[in-house]
């Protein structure tokens, strides 16, 4: 790995503003500069972001899907220089994931890189998105097929920051947090299939913790994603061509619900693929309790999407996602709860089949 990223985690009993001992820790100079989302204009809860802000160096984002664009991220180049930060300075990114894709791409091509912070402000960001240094933007319609590997220097988490989450956003990290126990550590899984409902982030810090380390773990074993860390895609063929789908109808769909109902069809795909009697009921089980939370949490969103579904047009979106070539889709498969295989080829037939194995009752 070119540069292990320092990971500081704020202790949730500390009585220090949001994100502050990482911030300022002896010894370590502050960012320079800071890019964050809108939110905290209007909902100024991280101190250190609102004094950064009156002194100007704060550029605030507007988050959301349609923001990660060329655009937006030109605006914010053009910020940098017209600032005059320089190669020698620091920035924060302050934000959920799309804020952090946008904020961190940018920093890592202004004048070849910045030294950058990432700062996760979303449940999704905390144990997904802040951490890997994968960042980048939507082209053409294609969920990310623009953007760069590169490391953040540090990685500052303050889970206090969650208590503001709307439920949909805190459903789409805990589906996140899921794919993360399916993939890498099936006794987070077990923990977190016991959840009823989904629960508070104040309540989880630890299952944070373990979610965010399996991300942390596949990223030190290969950073450029040439191998084991393409199992973090679980689901993510499917739930991009969702996502792509609904912005070209104008729908809002959040990022980690669309991995939810593409782990569906990919576990019920794993399940058709064992003949272990024990790992199926294991893998449709798994189906069964993440359906119940998305139903529980965001009924209109996936009936809408599920009957809106066209599987023609999501398969041609998948054949062009950036993990595939325009021949075939190669999906993540789960051998077993906690272990994942990478590369495994899908056909249009076995996807059509698992769709409505998973989708059937909608
Ligand atoms: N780079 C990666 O490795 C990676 C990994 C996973 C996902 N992603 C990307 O992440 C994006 C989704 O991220 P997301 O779910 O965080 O979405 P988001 O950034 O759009 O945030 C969701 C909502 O939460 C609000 N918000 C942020 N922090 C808040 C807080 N503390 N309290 C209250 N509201 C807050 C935002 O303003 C927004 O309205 C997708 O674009 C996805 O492609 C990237």
């Amino acid at each position: 790995m070119n540069l292990k990223p320092l990971y500081i985690t704020v202790p949730f009993e500390s009585k220090d503003g949001i994100f502050q001992p990482g911030i300022e820790a002896p010894g370590r100079a502050k960012p320079d500069w800071c890019i964050a989302d809108k939110f905290f204009k209007e909902n100024p809860t991280i101190n250190w972001v609102s004094s950064a802000a009156e002194k100007k160096r704060v550029f605030w984002l507007q988050a959301g899907e349609q923001s990660k664009c060329l655009t937006q991220v030109e605006q914010v180049l053009k910020w940098l220089v017209k600032s005059g930060a320089h190669r020698g300075q620091s920035i924060a990114v302050v934000g959920g994931g799309t804020v952090l894709d946008i904020g961190l791409f940018a920093a890592s091509i202004y004048q070849r890189g910045l030294y950058k912070w990432s700062l996760p402000t979303t449940l999704l960001a905390s144990v997904d998105a802040g951490i890997g240094g994968k960042n980048g933007i939507n082209f053409m319609g294609l969920k990310n097929y623009i953007g760069t590997i590169t490391q953040p220097n540090i990685v500052v988490s303050d889970y206090r920051v969650l208590e503001t989450l709307k439920p949909l956003d805190v459903l789409s990290g805990w589906m996140e947090m899921t794919k993360h126990g399916l993939i890498g550590n099936s006794n987070l899984w077990l923990k977190m299939k016991r959840f009823e409902t989904i629960p508070k982030p104040g309540l989880i810090h630890k299952l944070i913790e373990e979610a965010a380390a399996v991300k942390q773990r596949l990223v030190e074993a290969d950073e450029q994603e040439s191998g084991p860390r393409k199992i973090l895609n679980f689901g993510h063929t499917i739930g991009h061509a969702l996502e792509s789908a609904a912005a070209e109808q104008k729908k809002e769909l959040p990022h980690g619900i669309a991995v939810g109902l593409g782990m569906l069809v990919s576990l019920h795909w794993s399940a058709s693929r064992s003949d272990n009697q024990i790992l199926q009921n294991d893998m449709i089980e798994a189906a069964e309790i993440i359906k119940r939370w998305l139903i529980l949490e965001a009924s209109n969103q996936i009936t809408s999407t599920v009957e809106s579904a066209n599987l023609n047009t999501l398969w041609a979106i998948m054949k062009m996602d950036k993990k595939n070539n325009t021949q075939h889709v190669r999906e993540v498969a789960l051998t077993e709860i906690g272990h994942a295989v990478w590369n495994q080829p899908l056909s249009f037939e076995e996807f059509k089949t698992c769709w409505f194995g998973a989708h059937s009752e909608h």
